[in-house]
Formats: C-alpha cells, sequence, structure tokens
C-alpha cells in the first residue's frame, strides 16, 4: 500500500487507494459532495438494521450514535465539526461509509484523540478485503490514539475489527470487554502503517 503523508484533518479528504481485486479502493471526506451524503442517507437504514438482530434495540449501544431518525442522525455529523464523514469508494462506486469523531465515547478517557463511530460495506461488497483497505486509509489519514467499539453480539464486527486492527498495529493493541461492548485502543500513523 502507498503510504500517506500526514496531513491536516480539516479541508478535503481524499486517500490514494490500493488494489482491492480488481479496483482501486479509495476514502474521501463526504462534505466534498451532495451525490456523497445522498448515498450515505441511501444505505443508512441498511447500516442501522445490521446493526439491529446484535442489539435488539436498533442502538449501536458502545456509542448511542445511532438509533435516532437517519436524516436527523446524518445531519447532525455533517453539521459537527468534530465529525469526519466519509465515503469509501471501489473505483468509480459508492462501497461504504465511515464516521471518524474526535475523542472518546467514554468522558473518563481523555487520552483519546479518534474513534470509529461508524462505518459501513454495502452488502453486495462484503468479505472483498475493502473494509480492511478502508480501516488502514483512515488510520493512516487521522494519526493519534484510537478507540473502536463494537457490541459484544455484533460476532462479524468483533471479528471484523481484531483482524484489522491486529494486523495494522501487529498485535500492539489494547481490549477490553466492558458492559457487553469490546473496545479495542491503539496508536495509528505512519510508524504503525503497514
Ligand atoms: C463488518 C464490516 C464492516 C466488514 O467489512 P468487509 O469489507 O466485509 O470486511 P473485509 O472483507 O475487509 O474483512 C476483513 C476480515 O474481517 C473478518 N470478517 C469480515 N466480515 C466478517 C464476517 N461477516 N464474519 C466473520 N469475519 C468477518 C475476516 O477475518 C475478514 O478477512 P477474510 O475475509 O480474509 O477472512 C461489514 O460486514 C459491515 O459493514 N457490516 C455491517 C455494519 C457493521 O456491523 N459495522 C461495524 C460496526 S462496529
Amino acid at each position: 500500500m502507498r503510504r500517506q503523508n500526514p496531513a491536516p484533518v480539516h479541508g478535503p479528504f481524499n486517500a490514494v487507494a490500493r488494489d482491492c481485486g480488481a479496483m482501486i479502493v479509495s476514502v474521501r471526506d463526504a462534505r466534498a459532495s451532495e451525490r456523497d451524503r445522498l448515498w450515505i442517507e441511501g444505505v443508512y437504514r441498511d447500516y442501522l438494521d445490521d446493526l439491529t438482530p446484535a442489539t435488539a434495540t436498533g442502538m449501536f449501544p458502545a456509542l448511542g450514535e445511532v438509533g435516532h431518525r437517519e436524516p436527523d442522525q446524518i445531519a447532525r455529523w455533517f453539521g459537527d465539526r468534530n465529525a469526519f464523514p466519509l465515503v469509501i469508494m471501489q473505483g468509480p462506486e459508492h462501497v461504504g461509509f465511515a464516521m471518524v469523531a474526535r475523542g472518546s465515547s467514554q468522558p473518563a478517557q481523555p487520552h483519546i484523540d479518534y474513534r470509529m463511530a461508524e462505518f459501513f460495506i454495502a452488502r453486495p461488497r462484503r468479505r472483498l478485503g475493502i473494509g480492511r483497505v478502508a480501516v488502514q486509509l483512515i488510520l493512516n489519514r487521522f494519526a493519534g490514539r484510537w478507540e473502536v467499539s463494537e457490541f459484544q453480539r455484533n460476532t462479524p464486527a468483533v471479528t471484523f475489527w481484531r483482524r484489522v486492527v491486529a494486523a495494522y498495529t501487529q498485535g500492539k493493541y489494547q481490549e477490553r470487554l466492558f458492559n457487553d461492548e469490546v473496545r479495542q485502543v491503539f496508536d495509528s500513523g505512519p510508524a504503525r502503517a503497514p
């Protein structure tokens, strides 16, 4: 994978990508284009539905950041200066989105720079390695101390994040189980980039 130069987190973000099958995967700031925001709005219900079986409530209890009415929630993300809505592309096509937020979801964790508040790959594009590549691009771009949380019963998400974080950090991460949430804490940046 081509390494990213550190860059300020404000302003357009268009990560250079890596081959994933026949196409290049890339990540960019969704605020730059109305089309990107509309795509997120179009798949947000799928995302909530994917979380629902794991939580039985429709909430993402690790963060409490989904489960509101979709338009309200998306508007909140796009209006929050401490949030970074991102779209994930495979070639010219939208295949996923991520919401990166500053700081921890836990007030008692002041040392966290970023958390992955939401992460989604469209159903037909799963198990192709796209999520893994997108996470690498995002972690390189937002260098710092990270927190990722997933509901323990969302076993695909737990497996995914364990695999991706373990590979990215070469096993140098902390994991805790707290209130049915699995939480990984680790450092990202050029020194960690695979
Ligand atoms: C979880 C999710 C992001 C994974 O995205 P993806 O692009 O399919 O993941 P990848 O193909 O990059 O998978 C990387 C590795 O994660 C693991 N993994 C991914 N999906 C998995 C699943 N459903 N079951 C078990 N392991 C899985 C595998 O080890 C996989 O490597 P492999 O395919 O070589 O075995 C995607 O399934 C998704 O969007 N789910 C719904 C929303 C969600 O739960 N988001 C996370 C909230 S915390």
